[in-house]
């Protein structure tokens, strides 16, 4: 029987994965509280241990894994820039992540935020609750003609990129590593990432927050946005610069921004602060413009998304004593 300790537990992910096949083969330790340093401790005896992605698996978090005996963390998402992976390395302890759960999930949540956010759903939905008719404040604009810029075209920005065809968009891209075949097939540009934002009425990011892509949208590049742009966040929040976004949201350049992500969203986002209000003065300062729409890094939340999560999940759990990983999984060599 393995071992595993599960951080940042919520209701949903305790039912998917005790449903997930091979579940019953695991002793399983659940945890509301996240996992960093201080808490590293309580994965004491585990063989593995389950984190999610405001888990900050920093190098000290790790050594004291390390010195419990944990040798297996498995990520239940796809991004890992909440993992130091060369302290991992020196620690011997294996990374797996569930490198595609659903990718349609976030292309879909993607759409659904600028589809609220340009057609007002959200305050329509209000008035209509209160009797309020009116359509006065409420008007939009046709996705159908405009060009729609994506920023990393993996296995998300290509799913978001079909959406947006769909919808009659002129879609362009960005991606360091570009595939010219499915740009061909699909009928998409690659450009430069200055010339996207300066074509683009829709930019929507797609990509991993690393060292080079951290605060990718500072000052420097949000003004080169068109003005009336809309800018959608689902990948992470450190992407963009949470300052120069506000400076651009003060003086009305941006037209409506959508974020699913939020650079300081740790110790914030998956939590209810309904009773205590929130001591993020930018995050709240945000939430203040009608044109920002924000949801709480849910944009993975599908049924599909969370079983597929979980088998994975399971699978290398089950995988650890063999070290044997699902193929494509492994962070660490
Ligand atoms: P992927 O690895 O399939 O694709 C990422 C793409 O970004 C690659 O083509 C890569 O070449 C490109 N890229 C890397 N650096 C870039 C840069 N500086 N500029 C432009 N493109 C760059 O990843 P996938 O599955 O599409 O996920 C993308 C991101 O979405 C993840 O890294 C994660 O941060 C985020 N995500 C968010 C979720 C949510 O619930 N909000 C759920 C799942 C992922």
């Amino acid at each position: 029987m393995m071992t595993a300790s599960f951080y940042d537990t919520k209701p949903y992910d305790r039912e998917h994965l005790l449903a997930a096949p091979g579940a019953d083969r695991v002793a399983w330790r659940f945890h509301e509280f996240r996992l960093n340093a201080e808490t590293a401790a309580t994965a004491a005896g585990a063989d593995s241990v389950c984190a999610f992605v405001n888990d900050a698996l920093d190098r000290p978090c790790l050594e004291v894994l390390a010195a419990h005996g944990v040798r297996h963390v498995a990520l239940r998402c796809a991004g890992f820039n909440n993992v130091d992976l060369a302290a991992a390395d020196a620690c011997g302890i294996a990374i797996t992540r569930v490198p595609a759960y659903s990718p349609h999930a976030v292309a879909e949540h993607t759409v659904a935020l600028l589809l609220t956010l340009n057609r007002r759903i959200h305050r329509a939905h209000n008035r209509v609750r209160e009797f309020n008719f009116s359509l006065a404040g409420l008007v939009g604009f046709d996705l159908h003609g405009k060009t729609v810029g994506i920023v990393g075209t993996g296995k998300i920005g290509r799913c978001a990129a079909a959406i947006f065809r769909g919808f009659g968009c002129r879609v362009v891209a960005h991606d360091p590593y570009p595939d010219d075949i499915w740009a061909a097939e699909c009928g998409i540009a690659y450009l430069p990432l200055p010339d996207l934002l300066e074509a683009a009425d829709v930019v929507s990011l797609h990509l991993p927050l690393t060292p080079e892509s951290h605060h990718l949208l500072d000052t420097a590049t949000l003004n080169r946005m068109k003005p009336g742009a809309y800018l959608i966040n689902t990948s992470r929040g450190k992407l963009i610069d949470t300052g120069a976004l506000l400076d651009c949201l003060k003086s009305g350049r941006l037209g409506g921004v959508c974020l699913d992500v939020y650079e300081e969203e740790e110790g914030i986002f998956f939590e209810d602060h309904s009773d205590r209000g929130l001591d993020d003065d930018d995050l709240a300062r945000l939430l203040g413009f009608p044109n920002v729409l924000v949801t709480s890094h849910q944009a993975f939340l599908t049924r599909e998304a969370l079983g597929e999560i979980a088998r994975v999940t399971v699978g290398n759990i089950l995988a650890a004593a063999r070290r044997d990983w699902l193929p494509g999984t492994l962070l660490t060599t």
